[in-house]
């Protein structure tokens, strides 16, 4: 169809100079809007709701705001989304006890800025998923309460950038993150752990902290290096969890420590090296009642440190948990002819092994003795098993040879013909 062929390509150039001109209009609106140069990816993020900027005065429908106190309070009003037109004035944000489930990039984004925000509480408010930069632009933000959500998702890069190229180091100075363990059929298969850690290590963002809060999450152990990008760390707070060793977590680099809060966690022991860095912190104080000590011999050195030191708060709480016959004595009342490591089993399993010792070669005993007793009719069952192994081996050797023989094969075939 010539007709049809000759009027396509006018048709689709027609399209084109309709595209081109959308587009140069695009560009022209983009160019001309005022902030487009300032940080295009915040504003992206944003939805259309920011572009207006709250009048003065305004306080969005749910909430409750005090321009005096800076403070707008969201509180208990089932919310899903961050409210878009939040004052600019404010300072502290609640939104505690919402149903936020999760904290997009730049949820806090607006134009103008939050610039004032210093202390936001989304406690409790349903969380499983916070997002990488969900807090950006937030130049402020000091103190941020994530306490009682439970994490699923907390991306690595929640308290850095989105783009962890170019962001800026977190301005945040305290962290709460108590009781954050998602229940256990929302766990992923990853360590909850290590979650946590590459969140509070990522692009060193967080330097500035001085109090971090973890209590109440159910972990096993810490992460080798979960403290090594918090230089400035003050108070650390580990109370309510399941720790069972500090062995392979260093707070060597802790100069500034003031408070370690290990109450409530499932420690046996603390050996030498830890005892040598935290005896090395000049101003710290370590708290460490109602945890299962195992007085045996490994526990000499702890005991010879807590005779002497003077950071353990409350030192004269500390009592045994383990084996049975120490069972609350005090740590500081050990002498070390008390901590011994035998006997290693408790008395009533050992004889129950020795017991099972003796039955194991008794049978033993019976089975040398039947053989003994069978011995000439065990001699004659080999030889019958030999023979006619040998027949077997004989009668198959002799088929082997018959097929194998070039000249018979040919015959047979020749015999056919
Ligand atoms: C929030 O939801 C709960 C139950 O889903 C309801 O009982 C409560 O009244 C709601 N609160 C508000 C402020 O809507
Ligand atoms: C955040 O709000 C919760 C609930 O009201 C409160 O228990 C908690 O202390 C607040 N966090 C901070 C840091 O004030
Ligand atoms: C991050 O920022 C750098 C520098 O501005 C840019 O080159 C890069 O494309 C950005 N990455 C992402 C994922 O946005
Ligand atoms: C966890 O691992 C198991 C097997 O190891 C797999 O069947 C399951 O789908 C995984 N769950 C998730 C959430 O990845
Ligand atoms: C200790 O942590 C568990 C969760 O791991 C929590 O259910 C419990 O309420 C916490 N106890 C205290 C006293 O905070
Ligand atoms: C402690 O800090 C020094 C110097 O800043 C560094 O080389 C070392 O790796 C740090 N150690 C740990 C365990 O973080
Ligand atoms: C622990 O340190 C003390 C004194 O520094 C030393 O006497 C002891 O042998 C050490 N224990 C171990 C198990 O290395
Ligand atoms: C520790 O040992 C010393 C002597 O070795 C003894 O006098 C003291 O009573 C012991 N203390 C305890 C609590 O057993």
């Amino acid at each position: 169809m010539p007709g049809g062929c000759s009027r396509s390509p006018a048709a689709g150039e027609g399209r084109l100079r309709l595209a081109r001109l959308a587009l140069v209009l695009l560009g022209w609106v983009s160019s001309s809007s005022p902030t487009s140069s300032a940080s295009s990816s915040a504003l992206s993020l944003v939805s259309a709701a920011s572009t207006q900027p709250p009048l003065p005065g305004h306080c969005p429908p749910p909430c409750e705001c005090s321009e005096a106190a800076r403070t707008v309070k969201c509180v208990n009003r089932n919310l899903t989304v961050v409210p878009a037109d939040l004052p600019p004035y404010v300072r502290n944000l609640f939104l505690t006890g919402n149903h936020l489930a999760v904290l997009p990039a730049g949820a806090f984004a607006r134009r103008p800025p939050l610039a004032e925000l210093a202390a936001l509480n989304l406690s409790g408010s349903h969380l499983n998923e916070v997002r990488a930069g969900a807090f950006e632009h937030l130049a402020s933000l000091r103190q941020l309460d994530l306490s009682h959500n439970p994490l699923v998702n907390l991306s690595p890069y929640a308290f850095s950038g989105s783009n962890a190229s170019v962001s800026a180091p977190s301005p945040l100075v305290e962290l709460m993150l108590n009781h954050i363990l998602p229940p256990a059929d929302k766990r992923q298969n990853r360590s909850f752990e290590g979650m946590v850690a590459a969140a509070l290590r990522a692009g060193q963002a967080l330097r500035g902290l001085r109090r971090l809060e973890l209590a109440s999450n159910d972990f096993l152990y810490l992460p080798r290096d979960v403290l090594a990008q918090l230089p400035g760390l003050r108070h650390l707070d580990l109370r309510n969890n399941s720790l069972v060793s500090l062995t392979y977590v260093s707070f060597r680099n802790l100069t500034y420590l003031e408070s370690l809060h290990l109450e409530d966690n499932a420690l046996k022991v603390l050996h030498n090296g830890t005892l040598a860095e935290l005896q090395g912190l000049p101003h710290v104080s370590v708290f460490l009642d109602n945890n299962p000590w195992v007085c045996d011999c490994h526990m000499t050195d702890m005991v010879a440190w807590l005779k002497e030191t003077e950071i353990v708060q409350g030192k004269s709480r500390l009592t045994c948990t383990f084996p049975e016959k120490m069972r609350d004595r005090v740590l500081l009342q050990l002498n070390s002819s008390d901590l011994d490591c035998d006997p290693i089993l408790p008395p009533s399993l050992q004889t129950s092994y020795v017991f099972l010792g003796i039955v194991l070669a008794l049978i033993g005993a019976i089975f040398l003795l039947v053989l003994y007793l069978n011995r000439k009719g065990i001699k004659k069952w080999m030889h019958n098993i030999r023979d006619a192994c040998r027949d077997h081996m004989e009668g198959y050797h002799y088929r082997y040879e018959i097929n194998a023989d070039p000249r018979l094969t040919n015959l047979s075939s020749n015999s056919d013909v």
